[in-house]
């Protein structure tokens, strides 16, 4: 088992994709192990995109991502990294293949919708910025279709 992080942002809150999103994730087997809606500050985009704070595209990457809330959403499962990242599609939508999510429905590189983590260690940090250990519930998929 494996835990990423993985966000929808602000305007796949705001255009209503927020459950097609999240069954995109479960129908792969993932786990919804922590889940919340909220927008970000200022600060808080400073201290998650602390990477790209200097570069060039970071106050266009600040307005937007301040702009309305998003869903902070902890997965688990098997490959659970590269699973949602395959899921998300490439950052660029111009670049990412038919039946992901930013070629589905992102408009730009910097509304592109969705955010995964790239790496094991990028997980454990950005679950760690949005989760408490107590707001974190470990549990496996059931491997049937119906409702248990
Ligand atoms: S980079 O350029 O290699 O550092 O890109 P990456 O690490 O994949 O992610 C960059 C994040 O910044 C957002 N963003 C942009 N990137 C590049 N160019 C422009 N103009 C830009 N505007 C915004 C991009 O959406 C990535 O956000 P996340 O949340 O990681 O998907």
């Amino acid at each position: 088992m494996e835990m990423t992080f993985a966000m929808i942002k602000p305007n796949g809150v705001k255009s209503g994709l927020i459950g097609r999103i999240l069954d995109r994730y479960t129908s792969a087997r993932l786990s919804v192990v922590g889940l919340k809606l909220h927008q970000m500050t200022s600060e808080e985009a400073r201290g998650f995109y602390a990477e790209h704070v200097n570069k060039p595209f970071f106050p266009e990457l600040e307005a937007y991502m301040t702009k309305g809330p998003s869903v902070m959403i902890a997965l688990a499962g098997e490959n659970a990294i590269a699973a949602v990242r395959a899921i998300n599609g490439a950052t660029n939508p111009a670049k990412a293949e038919p039946g992901t999510l930013r070629y589905d429905f992102a408009p730009s590189m910097t509304e592109n919708v969705v955010h995964s983590s790239d790496s094991p260690a990028s997980a454990e940090r950005e679950v760690a910025f949005w989760f408490k250990k107590e707001d974190l519930y470990e549990y496996e998929a059931a491997s049937n279709k119906a409702c248990t």
